[in-house]
């Protein structure tokens, strides 16, 4: 039985399919057709509904492609669909009422999506409205209208009709355990280790950002599978002796927080991972296992030096985040073995970050580089150069790193180092870009660096918007 509110109103379901999704479960068994379907692959936001958790400080409000969410994530949550937010009576919530005054709709097909997003803002009081809208797509607007629409929302205050929803979550969570056919929905580390060892073969689903397209996409079957959004010893962010240690199941919105004084330049690459509701939902351990060549978060990660922890049953293991990878898309992980957690050393920050994707925003890198130099006295100390898009995995520019180690990091340091990634890579070749341009496209990151570090040019786009 997996319960939770939507729109105020507890839901109990029996015997769940837990690769039935929010979307199809709204609009076919209960005729809640607002919610749309575009993509039905995380990508335009048609589908967004706000879904509200109650954890130890209180409620917390995300919005969510619910395209891509499978109904076991959402035991124990309320969701709020875009037929929930007028008052009783048929007055419409402030968003809406914005986007009637300001022209913000018109063929409609998007709205509900758009107004779910700025219905969330609304409730947590972000105003950064390009980000908070990045994930919905319009082919009508061109978007300064619901731009206004979302300001003009802001600065009105909640109706008086908005359900606090914490006395009804209290009440659901006390009505124990959730469960589902064909999964497990574990609550602690231990007991997931254990399932994950006797059930090596079973899908492991964090937030379900690349499985949910497995379902929808490749119609793969992906059961048996297990839960981890409910396994809290995953979500800890952590400080302990000589860094940071993120569990697995810590979401890239929150890695963004815990990351922005430290390293800003990977908080700022982890605004452009995918959008709101993308990073809501995705962990870093899914990003990290997923092991894409093309993955935003390791490039990043292996510059800083970062050693992930993989658990099979009681056993640990800790190694460098760089030899996880193996090939394309191969790991030096067991069968039954999971990532843990993820630790990224204290360090003087020198990482810059750079994405070159065709848009600016939820959109895949073509090639991502992330670099880590230390200068001491005029000369280079140290250096990791980590690169996405240039091999078949994730992997730094051994080659290069040696060339400028003993240098100044000055023009002709830099011309080495950038003949030496020949050596380094053989890099992707496909839709999203040859295989000559991402290495030209790496040179010039090779470049751009060095310019910053001389102080000569800020070319980054850190600042747009609210960090
Ligand atoms: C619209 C859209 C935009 C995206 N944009 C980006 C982007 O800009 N940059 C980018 O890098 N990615 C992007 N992605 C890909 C995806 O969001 C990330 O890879 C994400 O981090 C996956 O995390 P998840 O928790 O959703 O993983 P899931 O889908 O739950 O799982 C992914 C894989 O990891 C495994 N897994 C999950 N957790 C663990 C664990 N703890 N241990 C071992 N295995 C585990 C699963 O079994 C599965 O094989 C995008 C995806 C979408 C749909
Ligand atoms: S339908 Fe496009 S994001 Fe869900
Ligand atoms: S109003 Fe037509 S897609 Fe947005």
């Amino acid at each position: 039985m997996i319960s939770f509110l939507l729109n105020g109103d507890v839901v109990r379901i029996a015997d769940v399919d837990p690769t039935v999704t929010l979307l199809d479960w709204l609009r076919e068994e209960r005729r809640l057709t607002g919610t749309k379907e575009g993509c039905n692959e995380g990508d335009c936001g048609a589908c967004t509904v706000t879904v509200t958790t109650l954890d130890e400080a209180g409620l917390v409000h995300q919005a969510l492609n619910a395209c891509i969410l499978f109904l076991p994530q959402l035991a124990g949550k309320a969701v709020r669909t875009v037929e929930g937010i007028a008052s009783p009576t048929g007055a419409l919530h402030p968003v809406q009422q914005a986007m009637v005054d300001n022209h913000g709709s018109q063929c409609g097909f998007c709205t509900p999506g758009f107004v779910m997003s700025m219905y969330t803002a609304h409730r947590t009081g972000r105003q950064d409205h390009d980000d908070v809208l990045a994930g919905n797509l319009c082919r009508c607007t061109g978007y300064a209208p619901i731009i206004r629409a979302a300001e003009a929302a802001a600065q009105e205050p909640a109706p008086e009709w908005e359900l606090d929803e914490a006395k009804a979550l209290h009440a659901l969570a006390d009505e124990g355990d959730m469960s589902a056919r064909e999964c497990y929905l574990p609550a602690s580390s231990d007991s997931l280790a254990a399932i994950y060892a006797a059930h090596p073969d079973a899908t492991l689903v964090g937030g379900a950002t690349e499985v949910g397209l497995w379902v929808n996409k490749m119609f793969k079957t992906v059961t048996p599978m297990i839960f981890l959004h409910r396994v809290k010893d995953l979500q800890t962010i952590e400080r302990v002796e000589g860094g940071l240690r993120i569990g697995a199941g810590v979401t890239l919105n929150r890695l963004r927080g815990a990351v922005a004084d430290r390293h800003p330049d990977f908080a700022e690459l982890l605004r452009r991972f995918g959008s709101v509701q993308v990073r809501n939902a995705a962990t870093i351990g899914g990003n990290i296992a997923e092991g894409s060549p093309i993955g935003d978060s390791t490039p990043a990660m292996i510059a800083l030096g970062a050693r992930i922890t993989l658990r099979h049953g009681e056993v640990r293991r800790e190694i460098a985040l760089e030899d996880l990878f193996t090939g394309y898309k191969t790991q030096d992980r067991a069968r039954g073995e999971f990532v843990e957690s993820v630790f990224l050393p204290d360090q003087p920050d020198t990482l810059r970050c750079y994405k070159l994707s065709k848009r600016f925003d939820q959109d895949i890198s073509a090639v991502c580089g992330c670099f880590a130099v230390t200068v001491e006295g005029g000369l280079v100390t140290a250096a990791r150069l980590a690169f996405g898009g240039m091999a078949a995995m994730p992997m730094r520019a051994a080659r290069a790193e040696a060339v400028l180690i003993g240098r100044p990091l000055d023009e002709a340091a830099i011309a080495e180092a950038q003949d030496a990634l020949t050596e380094d890579f053989t890099p992707l070749d496909d839709m999203r870009a040859s295989a000559a341009y991402r290495m030209q496209a790496a040179r010039n990151m090779l470049e751009r660096y060095r310019l910053e570090h001389a102080g000569d040019v800020d070319t980054r786009l850190v600042g747009r918007g609210a960090a």
